[in-house]
């Protein structure tokens, strides 16, 4: 076993709320690559940089595993008798793996029929309390909240402050490894949850001194889901990109703070762009996210293509979960059917081909 720390708590204890008394829980959260484009950005800038925070490689495959560690390690401290959540998929799939972790009992309130499989499978396989409602995002997080008080429960949503504390160490992760600060920070945009805690950790980074300046956030929502780019709660909130299909976010003016104070932007992208990114991620740079990831890719084109950037940016996007979650989008989204042949005739199909 290496002596480096396991996890984002270990690693990054010092930023964190925990004591001697706090019981850590781990599944090796954290460390996730961070990697240079090979294509994009060439086609639109050849002189700036390109990172992918390829979040997907978390222990659950998304990045809501860095805000879980924590927030199911205090949950512990303060003796909860179970946690709760509402969730698009990624934050079920997270708690139930934590709490099964750890041997806390976990409920997660998801809108019926409206997740992706791959993260359905996730919460039922770690033995989740699994309550599929008939109502969207916004509708399962007000009857959590209303739960978590009436039945003393611990909520793991966004809301609860340790999930931003444990998220925000992504931001430190970055700039660990570019070993400065991206001049910009695309992200997706659902709860606001992600964008609010990456701009924690770049602030408090910053007055640790680790860095010198601050990125801009630009955080990006899908247009049929777009609640802060509109300026109104959108009540039927619309989207492929199941992961952000919120029409009220929790953490709304927290967010258009962040893009205040960050000199950044929130704005919106449309289906067709967002998976117009999520196929070119996947063909011309070999990384496969879910849809709602590549909202911060969708969001740097369409930047790009306003012509916002300038000579030798550079630029981070975080890819915030994996593809493997959503094969059914995966399937539906290609224009290459597979072709069934008689094992004879496979060379010949290759011929073909090439
Ligand atoms: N990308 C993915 C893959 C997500 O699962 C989420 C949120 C976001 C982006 C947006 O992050 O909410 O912090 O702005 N998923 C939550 C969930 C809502 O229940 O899994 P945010």
């Amino acid at each position: 076993m290496s002596n480096l720390p396991h996890g984002v708590i270990a690693t990054y204890r010092e930023f964190l709320p925990v004591t001697a008394d706090t019981p850590i829980v781990s599944l090796h959260e954290g460390r996730t690559p961070l990697i240079a484009a090979r294509q994009l950005g060439k086609t639109f800038s050849p002189s700036i940089s390109v990172y992918f925070k390829c979040e997907g490689f978390n222990p659950t495959g998304s990045f809501k595993d860095r805000g879980m560690c924590l927030a199911i390690s205090k949950a512990l401290e303060k003796k909860a008798r179970a946690v709760i959540c509402a969730s698009t998929g990624n934050t079920s799939a997270s708690a139930s793996a934590y709490g099964a972790r750890v041997g806390l009992p976990v409920c997660v309130v998801i809108p019926e029929g409206q997740i992706a499989m791959g993260k359905l499978a996730q919460a039922v396989i770690h033995g989740a309390k699994v309550l599929q409602i008939k109502g969207n995002f916004d509708v399962a997080l007000s009857i959590v909240k209303e739960i978590a008080v009436t039945q003393s429960l611990e909520i793991v949503n966004s809301i609860n402050p340790f999930r931003i504390e444990g998220q925000k160490t992504a931001a430190f992760e970055v700039c660990d490894v570019l070993g400065t600060v991206p001049t910009y920070h695309f992200l997706p945009v659902g709860n606001a949850g992600n964008i609010t805690a990456y701009w924690k950790g770049y602030r408090e980074y910053k007055e640790a001194k680790r860095i010198s300046a601050l990125p801009k956030m630009m955080g990006f929502q899908a247009a049929g889901a777009a609640p802060i780019v509109l300026g109104r709660v959108v009540n039927n909130p619309e989207t492929v990109a199941s992961a952000i299909r919120i029409g009220n976010p929790s953490s709304w003016k927290t967010a258009e703070n962040v893009v205040a104070e960050s000199a950044g932007t929130i704005d919106m992208v449309t289906d067709d762009e967002i998976l117009g990114a999520y196929t070119m991620l996947a063909e011309q740079e070999g990384i496969f996210c879910e849809p709602a990831s590549a909202a911060s890719v969708a969001g740097l084109l369409k930047m790009a293509h306003a012509g916002m950037f300038q000579a030798n940016d550079t630029v981070v996007c975080t890819l915030t979960g994996h593809g493997l979650k959503d094969v059914d989008r995966a399937m539906a989204v290609t224009s290459r059917p597979t072709t069934c042949v008689s094992a004879e005739d496979v060379a010949e199909a290759i011929k073909r081909w090439l």
